[in-house]
């Protein structure tokens, strides 16, 4: 009788040893690395790692490349609207914070799913600036019909005179 209970305290010992290293790892920056968009936690996109808040909406990389980062979620994008320069391939890193959605880009044939836990990625290029509607096409609960955002794209140095803070907004200067 000892014996069994000396051996489910040390089962239990080894599970929480496991179990807690397994949660260590999770959070490991290398982690992250090597899972790629894996072990990306929906509900706490926005509290580090790639899809806080400040890291949100259209950003220029190097050599003038430009990436924006979205997430969606019941029932918006965030960022609502976005802004991208013309005439220039935009890499779209998307994920979600709850179910499956899908960018669409009315007018073009570019459309994206949003998956929770993954971030996909898209380079797209509009040819020519305007506006356009970004409806979900993926049907993601009873919110699904309004939940639209939009893309602004606008001249090249239009673009570039903009503050970090203005690609991710459509609210006029
Ligand atoms: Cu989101 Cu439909």
């Amino acid at each position: 009788m000892k014996k069994r209970i000396g051996f489910v305290a040390a089962m239990a010992v080894v599970g929480l040893a496991f179990l807690s290293i397994r949660y260590y790892e999770v959070d490991l920056p290398i982690w992250h690395l090597l899972g790629g968009g894996k072990g990306l936690d929906p509900a706490t996109l926005h509290l580090r790692g790639e899809f806080v808040e400040s890291n949100l909406g259209a950003a220029e990389g190097p050599a003038g490349s430009v990436t924006v980062r979205m997430i969606a979620q019941q029932f918006v994008f965030v960022p609502q609207c976005i802004v991208v320069p013309a005439d220039v391939a935009v890499t779209f890193r998307v994920t979600s914070a709850d179910a499956v959605h899908m960018l669409s880009f009315l007018g073009t044939n570019y459309g994206l799913r949003a998956v929770p836990g993954e971030v996909n990625q898209a380079t797209f290029t509009f040819t020519k600036p305007g506006e356009f509607k970004v409806p979900c096409h993926e049907f993601c609960g009873a919110g699904h019909y309004a939940m639209r955002g939009q893309l602004h794209v606008v001249p090249r140095d239009q673009f570039a005179s903009l503050l970090p803070g203005e690609r991710r907004t459509c609210e006029p200067r």
